[in-house]
């Protein structure tokens, strides 16, 4: 562990034209978080005493996903895409006097993990003031290649495009991601040139420039799929795959059972406790907590909704920003929850929509019963008292209040508050003909042979 303070500059300056998107390509999203939002939380686990992103201009959505995710962290603008040391340079404000160390990752490789980056970090030394992570790469083209003198030290990294046939062979990559000591970086970067077969200045020749000026090099591997970088959609997805996995394996860890991990689909901030048990097909959204011994019924979605202990949900059930349901509840088949709080014991277990308002503990919503929250202009507040029992198909026209232990009968069409125990029933009275359906059935019947 080093304590010396660390300065992390995040380059993220590329275009990304091969997403072929409106949208920046670290705006992006795996697991319902930009790519960038996941380099600044790993970058935030580190403990980071600062941290630079560097973009280009017009980039205004990304400086706003940064002040978003890490408000402290400092944006710098490169002015012109000229390269990965261009970029590093582009923060030179926060490199000057910076006495720590300096990490300069990517953002656009959304995977890498904290411990990754501190094992690099922990090679630095005085005598060692450069070092890189790399990684065995499957195909290598198009990385830069880390060549290695005969006794294991790194030497130079030779980028793809300026690598001899022999040096191609190579199977040992850059991954872009590289550690420095503070005070011997800007004496690196200020000595990068671009006598290069892309005329960039390559972040990565400051490894070939430390060890002329007498410098060790340090480097360690790290499995591909850590270092993982987005430049396609096709990428894109191959992150998403494997950030899912982790976050399955991890919540089964936990002691979560997933019948089928492969089709349930987890956000990275949901929360799930212990002994919860998630049926097949299941998509979490952002912001969604689900405490211990919650059950969840095949092909539910979710987004910024709390499950309450021992609540049961689904199948089908969609719950929006907002659903808070109640220890023991339960939320079924067909209904939709938005922005209500359903206390506990409470049930709604079909073809339900229950938005903006509070479901009373005990309360009981029965199959078809609509809040009406919007009238065309604002939303209402729906209010079932504790222990209320709504009859089926009951349409509850917000703002309306059901009071404690109270009767609504089913098909009713609610519009004035009902006190608590009482009966509201708001429907015409039933008329009944005897015999009337045979002689209807006699009549058409004769008609339809033709007699009449
Ligand atoms: C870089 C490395 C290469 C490594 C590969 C791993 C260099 C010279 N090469 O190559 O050794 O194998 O990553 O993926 O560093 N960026 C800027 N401004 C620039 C140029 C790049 O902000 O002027 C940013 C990009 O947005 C991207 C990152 O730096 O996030 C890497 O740039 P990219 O052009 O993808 O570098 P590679 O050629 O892939
Ligand atoms: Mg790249």
């Amino acid at each position: 562990m080093t304590s010396r303070p660390l300065l992390t500059v995040v380059l993220a300056a590329g275009k990304g034209t091969r997403m072929k998107s409106a949208l920046p390509k670290v705006l992006h999203r795996v697991g319902g978080l930009s790519l960038l939002g996941h380099v600044l939380r790993t970058v935030g686990a580190l403990g980071a005493s600062r941290t630079a992103v560097v973009i280009a201009p017009q980039m205004d959505d990304v400086r706003a996903e940064v002040a978003k995710r890490l408000p402290s962290a400092e944006v710098f603008v490169q002015e012109q895409q000229l390269g990965t040391a261009h970029a590093v340079l582009s923060a030179r404000p926060a490199i000057v006097g910076h006495q720590g160390d300096v990490l300069v990752a990517f953002g656009d490789t959304p995977l890498i993990l904290p411990e990754t980056l501190q094992s690099l970090l922990d090679c630095l030394n005085d005598d060692t003031p450069v070092a890189v992570l790399g990684f065995e790469a499957a195909d290598p083209t198009g990385y830069g290649r880390l060549l290695q003198d005969a006794d294991g030290n790194v030497v130079a990294i030779r980028e793809h495009k300026d690598a001899t046939e022999a040096e191609r062979a190579v199977t040992f990559c850059c991954s872009g991601v590289m550690a420095f000591r503070g005070p011997r970086l800007l004496e690196l970067l200020d000595a990068i040139g671009t006598n290069n077969a892309q005329r960039e200045y390559y972040l990565t020749d400051a490894v070939a420039i430390a060890r002329s000026k007498g410098y060790r090099v340090a480097a360690i591997s790290c499995p591909e799929e850590e270092v993982l970088g987005v430049n396609s959609r096709n990428q894109l997805a191959e992150a998403e795959a494997v950030f899912q996995r982790r976050f399955r394996e991890k919540v089964m860890a936990e002691g979560a059972t997933l019948v089928a991990p492969e089709t349930v689909w987890f956000s990275y901030d949901t929360v799930v406790g212990r002994d919860v048990m998630i049926e097949p097909n299941v998509f979490f959204g952002p912001g969604v907590t689900i405490e211990d011994e919650v059950i969840i019924h095949a092909n539910c979605h979710f987004e910024g909704a709390c499950l309450r202990r021992g609540a049961e949900i689904g199948p089908f059930a969609r719950l929006r920003p907002g659903a808070d349901i109640g220890p023991k509840s339960k939320i079924g088949n067909f209904v939709e929850v938005k922005n209500v709080v359903v206390e506990e014991g409470a049930k709604a277990n079909h073809l339900s929509y229950l938005g903006d308002g509070r479901v009373g503990a005990g309360a009981n919503i029965g199959a078809g019963t609509i809040f009406c929250n919007y009238d065309g202009f604002f939303k209402h507040k729906t209010e079932i008292g504790p222990g209320a029992f709504v009859g089926s198909n009951t349409a509850l026209v917000a703002p309306v209040t059901v009071g404690a232990g109270a009767y609504i009968g089913s098909g009713s069409v609610i519009t004035k508050n009902v006190p608590a125990d009482a009966l509201a029933l708001e429907r015409n009275e039933q008329t009944v003909r005897e015999g009337w359906a045979a002689k209807f059935r006699a009549m058409m019947q004769r008609r339809k042979a033709g007699k009449h």
